[in-house]
């Protein structure tokens, strides 16, 4: 069975205590993990090391950064490094969300070299793709995330690919509090999953975990998760809540 996994991304949110305390109050409520079940925490960089402390020993739990540069090491002032978050334990890696797309530019081919950067060094990426709303629109967007996936994954040997997590982020649905219907939601992951299945085949594709993006909360999650080829979420603001977050590590299927 594929992995189902409840991400959070914290984006460039909460104090350093804040988070700790957010992490306090998710780890001391009730939640269980089935073996194909993940909660993996997309934190800040300075927090990785508490996170990865606090995180400890618990199974099924991950702490992922949300972004690393695509060279090894070097005169690159400010970047952070695959090597250096494989040093903290780090098991994930966030990349090509929207956000960084959009304010950092960050092209398909950059994210690539990211993505191969990452898998020499035994990172999984959770690599997101999403169209924004003009593309939705113009119901151009399946032509656009198959160019995605293209670009920046379809390198990859068919044993690469299966390293990678999928997070399907309509642009139009994050933060806004508009969520893709889950009916949407189903149709965009079906669709990945089939340009994966004509690349790869039917079996990789298959073991691929695509999750979904954009205004999940503890109030939409059991449906948009319920659907056949959505495999959890990647949540934004309701992951900085402690019962929201919770609510959505049991709404996994
Ligand atoms: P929201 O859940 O706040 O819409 O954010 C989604 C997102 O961008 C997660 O990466």
């Amino acid at each position: 069975m594929r992995k189902q996994i409840a991400a959070a991304n914290w984006k460039m949110n909460l104090t350093l205590q804040q988070g700790e305390a957010l992490l306090d109050g998710i780890i001391s409520k009730p939640h269980s993990l089935k073996e194909n079940q993940q909660a993996v925490f997309a934190v800040p960089f300075p927090y990785l090391a508490m996170a990865q402390a606090k995180l400890a020993g618990k199974q099924n739990v991950f702490v992922a950064a949300q972004n690393c540069y695509s060279k090894k090491s070097g005169a690159y002032t400010g970047e952070v490094s695959v090597e250096m978050l494989q040093s903290l334990g780090i098991q994930y890696v966030v990349l090509g969300h929207s956000e960084r797309r959009e304010y950092f530019h960050e092209s398909n081919q950059l994210l690539a070299d990211k993505v191969n950067i990452c898998l020499e060094f035994k990172m999984l990426p959770i690599f997101c793709c999403g169209e924004p709303l003009a593309i939705r629109e113009a119901n151009t967007q399946n032509e656009y995330v198959a160019k995605q996936l293209e670009e920046s994954l379809y390198h990859l040997s068919p044993d690469q690919v299966q390293q990678i997590v999928i997070a399907y982020e309509p642009i139009w649905a994050i933060g806004t509090g508009k969520t893709a219907s889950s009916d949407q939601a189903q149709e965009m992951h079906a669709f990945i999953r089939s340009q994966l299945a004509g690349k790869y085949g039917v079996a990789i594709a298959d073991s691929i975990s695509i999750l979904y993006g954009g205004s999940v909360k503890a109030a939409n999650a059991v449906e948009i998760f319920s659907q056949p080829d959505v495999d959890g979420g990647l949540v934004g603001g309701a992951a900085l809540l402690v019962d929201e977050f919770v609510a959505i590590i049991n709404a996994l299927k």
